[in-house]
């Protein structure tokens, strides 16, 4: 038997400097290309060195489109400057993905802004105005500028976001000696739609778009992570180009790249290689759509995964660019093996609809002669995912209808 079944693994030299270089909370110092988003903010938050309040903003931009960490980034050399000039300056984030109804959200302000001998503001449980007073009264005798971010705003709208905004972009006349504005962000173009036109034209007072990165955007943002968090000469060229181009295809991600890179890196150590080359980058790539595709795909409700298994039936079977009637003619099928009752062509429409909406399938409307139109669909799940077997093994009766045989379409 050989020595501790550690030991090999943990003599390995990592091909890493600084892994925490690629965590996502790593906050770099510097943000290359972001140069004019961040004079944008600094312009508006000026105003509350100088004893004015800033205006509201919404920040809106694609996922890795570096809204949080540009926000966060200005915030502390506010609060730094704040410091230095002896004036107050306050920030809260809240992200409403996970903190998201409007009373959470006062109560986490309100905790934060707690002092010693303060009564805790319960997780629930008090009216909400309570809460609310509560804020006005602990920002009042703090005084000075008070900043929300309110990072990932869409998610509130549907629950009472309305309500919350309005009440939030009120305190500035209910603070005493003190003023308060609010940031918002989203990655959603259209969230204000959603608002009522009251809230909407309070919070964005000024909006600050951040476009997809470029390619070559990318690229130098990856240069200087892997500066700080790689062994110099382990890349090899067009690693880093790779990766860049990859990520910019998939909407100028910068998250989706980094990760894309510590993953390429990590499949090489895997390998005991002391090299990262672009065989790597294909790898980490596949690795990060199963791992983004696979939850989904399992966590579909029954119909919607059927809908989905007689794409993919149709498609194991050579069909291409599948109408919807084929489809509902398998899923229909499908539905009799089970012994269970299909939903109606509009319903399965709508699942088709969402599959779209997902990213799971490709759905397009041809012309079908006469002023007709028919929908033609496609799966758009990656040719490495087993995407029956997931749908499969999450649940018995995609199994059972998977063991039957089908009448399917030959290929065109
Ligand atoms: N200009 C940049 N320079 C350096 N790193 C960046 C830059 N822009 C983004 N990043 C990095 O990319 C990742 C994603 O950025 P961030 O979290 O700010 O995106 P986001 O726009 O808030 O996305 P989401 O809408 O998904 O919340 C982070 O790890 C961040 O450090
Ligand atoms: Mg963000």
């Amino acid at each position: 038997m050989r020595g501790n079944i550690f030991e090999e693994i943990l003599g390995q030299d990592s091909l890493f400097v600084d892994r925490k270089a690629f965590d996502h909370a790593f906050e770099p110092a510097r943000l290359p290309h972001r140069e004019h988003e961040v004079d944008s903010l600094v312009r508006n938050l000026v105003d509350a060195l100088n004893g004015h309040i800033p205006s509201n903003m919404l920040l809106y931009g694609v996922p890795g489109s570096g809204k949080t960490v540009v926000t966060r980034f200005v915030l502390s050399q506010l609060r730094e400057k704040g410091l230095e000039m002896g004036q107050t300056v306050k920030t809260y984030e809240i992200n409403c993905r996970n903190v998201d109804t409007k009373y959470r959200v006062v109560q986490t302000i309100a905790t934060q802004l707690a002092q010693r001998g303060d009564a805790p503001v319960p997780f629930t449980g008090w009216p909400t105005d309570r809460v609310l007073e509560t804020v006005v009264s602990r920002m009042s005798r703090v005084g000075g500028v008070h900043i929300i971010v309110l990072d990932e705003v869409d998610n509130l709208v549907d629950k009472g976001g309305d309500d919350l905004l309005y009440a939030l972009t009120s305190l500035n006349t209910l603070i005493e000696n003190g003023r308060c504005s609010i940031i918002g962000i989203s990655n959603d173009l259209h969230f204000t739609q959603h608002l009522d036109p009251r809230v909407s034209s309070r919070l964005s007072q000024e909006d600050i778009v951040f476009h997809p990165y470029v390619a070559t955007e990318i690229q130098n943002i990856l240069s200087e992570r892997a500066s700080m968090g790689i062994k110099e000469g382990v890349l090899d060229d067009g690693v880093i180009r790779l990766c860049s181009a990859l990520a910019a295809q998939e909407h100028g991600d910068a998250r989706r790249a980094l990760d894309l890179l510590r993953i390429s890196v990590q499949k090489a150590e895997q390998r005991a290689q002391g090299n990262v080359d672009t065989k790597h980058v294909r790898l980490a790539q596949s690795q990060l759509e199963y791992d983004q595709v696979t939850p989904v795909i399992k966590t579909l409700p029954l119909h919607q995964k059927l809908v989905l298994f007689s794409i993919c039936l149709n498609e194991e079977n050579g069909l291409r660019n599948i109408s919807t009637g084929e489809v509902y003619r398998t899923y229909s099928e499908a539905c009799s093996k089970i012994g269970t009752e299909p939903l109606t062509t509009r319903r399965v429409s709508s699942l088709l609809n969402e599959l779209d909406t997902m990213g799971l399938i490709m759905a397009r409307n041809v012309s079908k002669g006469r002023g007709g139109r028919s929908k033609q669909v496609n799966s758009a799940i990656p040719k490495a995912i087993d995407a029956i077997s997931l749908m499969s093994e999450s649940e018995p009766m995609v199994n059972e209808a998977s063991m039957a045989k089908y009448n399917l379409q030959g290929h065109l």
